[in-house]
């Protein structure tokens, strides 16, 4: 058997082959809404899923389906579907996995309005949520109890960066036959790949990291044929939150470079945290790869790279940070992550603005943290730029 191809390879060629009609290399875009059946039985049996094929876009495109099956591979599942958002991906999986009167466990911090879903919205549906420090994993095996249908993780979590040991998580969760769902978005398949280290199921952003150029709005789910068939013939159909053609094919686009990218993104975040780490006027860097990160040791363990994501705080408090996010040139002051520009934002009044403000404090979203999603430009711009800023 030849050795299989390798990880940049697989972004390029995974779920793609010339158009067989017209020997296209890029796949077309397959802007329809329905698709014609040759007879009545043929509707039928695609209907019926007796026959392959497709039916109707909410429920598969042959464009959208590439992308689907290019993640799948690139995260190491059976099978993934792909939504309209994150958020999309994110409600239809967990909505799959709990019914009323289900627990589920998730981390402290979280993206602000998968925090709102889980805290807000699934509990109105009758489903308690916990949320908790998963920097120890102790503290999940302890948290569990007979009700307890999922785990969900982010790791890095959106803004702290806090780490979670996946394959500690994912022990724990295979021993009490609890599945362990991880929003990879922040890491990428190129950096983390959650599946291998014994998790159940993947969700990204798309958005992010997967389209990498902040021209579209996409998510997607990677797992066990079974989930993602439940997870498509329940909650894609019936909630509809379904990825269009043109979004599947930046997405498939944006992809290709996805490793260039995310390595560059690295090699700036990298130099921008050690220069901030040493401003006079910064106070903390949150940043894996600094080697005073609390989990620096883990980051290692479980990430190839470290990422195009930080936060930090400066000296001055709140007043001091709005006054840097108002002085930048360069940077955009614009939530968002994972685009080619670096964007700089204010989590406490943006992106985690419906965290409970006392929720914030406590797991250490503070009022004067700075989230900076690391761009590709020449990291002495960047570097320049902040700190004229912070100079300001
Ligand atoms: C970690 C993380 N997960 C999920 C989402 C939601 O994704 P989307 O905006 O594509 O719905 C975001 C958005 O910022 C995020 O940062």
């Amino acid at each position: 058997m030849s050795k299989p191809w390798g990880f940049n390879t697989r972004i390029l060629h995974a779920g793609e082959k010339p158009d067989p009609g017209t020997g296209a290399i890029t796949i077309p875009i397959y802007q329809t809404s329905t698709f014609v059946f040759e007879s009545a039985e043929q509707g039928q049996a695609r209907f019926e899923g007796r026959e392959e094929g497709y039916v109707y876009t909410r429920l598969g495109n042959p464009t959208t389906r590439a992308f689907e099956l290019k993640m799948a591979d690139l995260e190491g599942g059976e099978d993934a579907v792909a939504f309209s958002s994150g958020m999309a991906a994110i409600s239809s999986v967990l909505m799959a996995l709990v019914n009323a009167g289900d627990h589920v466990l998730t981390n402290a911090v979280l993206y602000g309005s998968t925090y709102d879903f889980f805290h807000g919205m699934i509990s109105r549906y009758g489903v308690s949520v916990s949320h908790i420090d998963m920097t120890d994993p102790a503290n999940v095996r302890a948290a569990i109890t007979p009700r307890t249908k999922a785990i969900y993780v982010e790791t890095p979590a959106n803004p702290t960066m806090t780490l979670t040991d996946l394959r500690a998580v994912a022990a724990i969760g295979k021993e009490a036959g609890i599945p362990v769902i991880v929003d990879n978005t922040f890491a990428s398949p190129v950096l983390q790949r959650p599946l291998a280290l014994g998790c159940d199921v993947v969700v990204h952003s798309a958005t992010k990291y997967i389209g990498g150029h902040g021209d579209v709005i996409a998510g997607v789910a990677i797992g066990s044929r079974e989930l993602m068939g439940r997870v498509r013939a329940e909650f894609l159909r019936n909630l509809g939150g379904v990825l269009g053609p043109f979004e599947a094919w930046l997405l498939l686009r944006g992809i290709k470079t996805m490793a260039l990218r995310v390595w560059r993104h690295t090699e700036n975040a990298t130099k921008v945290a050690e220069f901030l780490a040493s401003h006079p006027m910064v106070e903390k860097v949150y940043y894996p790869g600094l080697l005073d990160f609390p989990q620096h040791e883990l980051a290692r363990r479980q990430m190839d790279g470290m990422g195009g994501m930080l936060s930090f705080e400066v000296k001055g408090g709140v007043e001091k940070g709005r006054r840097v996010m108002n002085a930048v040139r360069l940077c955009e002051l614009a939530v968002s992550l994972g685009d080619t520009q670096t964007l700089i934002e204010h989590p406490a009044s943006m992106t985690h603005a419906v965290v409970d403000p006392a929720e914030r404090q406590r797991v250490g979203i503070t009022d004067g943290l700075i989230r900076l999603s690391v761009g590709l430009e020449d990291p002495e711009d960047i570097i320049a730029d902040l700190d004229q800023a912070l100079r300001a």
